[in-house]
């Protein structure tokens, strides 16, 4: 037996109720904040993630999906879908329309990481970009956005964790202090901390394993070391989302697994889900598009889990609303009945009406069993010897009651009943 790929799950019917919310909200709430929906491909140049995500991080070093086509061009399943987005912003010159460009879209995305709960080899993400505007208040605005996404969707207990990791001025400097504190604490350190420390020292400040912890409780504090700019897009953007009544912790530990982020980053954890907590995460990508290279271009966003998402909506018990039963179940007697059936099926499907016909010519108990196991409301008995005076029988189902009515009629009054 096949069984799905490790990593990967099937969306059973069952689920799909919780998916089509999901959506429809995000639809909603990205309309009210002007965003415009945008599909990249599933897969891109390989070179599209080294250059944007980082050469350094786990993402390009040990998960992407990458393959070499028949053409023998290197290609990557897309593991995130901002290099993807600000490629698409720079190939359509976008710059040459009104700024920001905001711009979302529903997507997969392919990370060979080691699945456990709420972490999937193919996930799916609802991306958020607002491209070629620097000014902080928007940073508050998407901050803004994504919260109004959870909170429509009825979940509660959200925190935002916040942090700005600086630029490429002030950045280096406090690296370079990071570094020479852990110099002299590197024989206490995990395994893991001493590859960090030589391959991506911020991410000394993510380690989770008890014994680093009092190390990095002495850590420098990257705030201290922003320059101007930096801090005072930090204090600016503290300001607004105060503003907006918006809380939020300052985590000065917070960095995040991809090499674009400059300034402003940030995670949205919710309780309940285990460890892998963040149903979101993002941040300002300033000097992105020229790293892609194209012109300097600003950027922010945030991506959301949908599986976590919805992981977190069953642990808080939000019902949604559950697929609508169909309408009309026609059942019928003998070959001329079936076809008149057939035929009264796609009439009533053109009027908008959802009809389901009995297959296999099961006998009359049979088909009702079929009918009222769909859920559906009415149920129409199709006879040869009534359909002659063109009447069928209609049967409410939650009354079991049924009536002599003309087939002719049957959709107005399967519409208004
Ligand atoms: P990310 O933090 O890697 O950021 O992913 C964002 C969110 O996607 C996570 O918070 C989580 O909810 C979900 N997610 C990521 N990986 C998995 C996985 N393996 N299984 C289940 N859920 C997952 C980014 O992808 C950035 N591109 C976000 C961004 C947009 N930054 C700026 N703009």
């Amino acid at each position: 037996m096949y069984r799905a790929p490790r990593g990967t799950q099937d969306l059973l019917p069952e689920e799909a109720p919780y998916w089509r919310h999901v959506e429809e909200v995000i639809h909603q709430v990205c309309r009210r904040y002007g965003y415009r929906l945008i599909a990249t491909p599933t897969f891109e140049e390989t070179s599209l993630f080294v250059r944007g995500v980082g050469q350094g991080t786990d993402i390009v070093e040990k998960e992407m999906y990458s393959f070499e086509d028949k053409g023998g061009e290197s290609l990557t399943l897309r593991p995130e879908a901002t290099a993807p987005v600000v490629r698409a912003y720079l190939e359509h010159g976008m710059h040459a329309l009104p700024q920001p460009v905001k711009l979302y879209s529903i997507i997969s995305i392919f990370r060979y990481e080691r699945p456990q709960a709420g972490r999937l080899r193919e996930a799916h993400q609802l991306n958020v970009e607002a491209l070629g505007e620097m000014d902080p208040a928007l940073d508050a605005e998407v901050l803004c956005l994504a919260l109004d996404f959870y909170r429509e969707l009825g979940i509660s207990g959200l925190s935002l964790q916040l942090n700005s990791t600086g630029c490429p001025q002030c950045r280096p400097a406090y690296v370079e202090e990071l570094k020479r504190y852990y110099q002299g604490h590197l024989g206490q350190v995990c395994a893991d901390c001493q590859v960090r420390y030589e391959k991506n020292p911020l991410r000394l400040l993510d380690c989770k394993v008890d014994r680093c912890q009092p190390i990095l409780a002495g850590a420098p504090n990257i705030r201290s070391h922003l320059c101007p700019k930096c801090a005072g897009h930090f204090v600016q953007l503290l300001k607004y989302l105060d503003l907006l009544g918006l809380p939020y912790t300052i985590n000065p530990r917070l960095v995040r697994g991809l090499d674009y982020y400059t300034k402003t980053v940030f995670e949205i954890w919710a309780p309940g889900i285990g460890a892998q907590n963040a149903v979101g995460g993002g941040g300002r990508y300033d000097g992105l598009a020229q790293e892609l290279g194209g012109r300097p271009t600003p950027g922010i966003g945030i991506a959301m889990g949908i599986e976590r998402i919805i992981m977190t909506m069953k642990s808080q018990g939000i019902a949604v609303r559950p697929e609508e039963p169909p309408r009309v179940f026609l059942a019928y007697l003998g070959q001329p009945a079936k076809e008149a059936a057939l035929r009264l099926s796609a009439t009533l499907r053109a009027a908008g009406l959802s009809a389901l016909l009995s297959f296999g010519n099961r006998s009359l108990k049979a088909q009702l069993k079929q009918a009222g196991n769909s859920g559906a409301a009415y149920a129409v008995i199709l006879g040869e010897e009534e359909l002659k005076r063109g009447l069928v029988t209609l049967r409410d189902m939650a009354r079991s009651q049924q009536v002599s009515v003309e087939i002719e009629g049957l959709p107005d009054r399967l519409r208004w009943r």
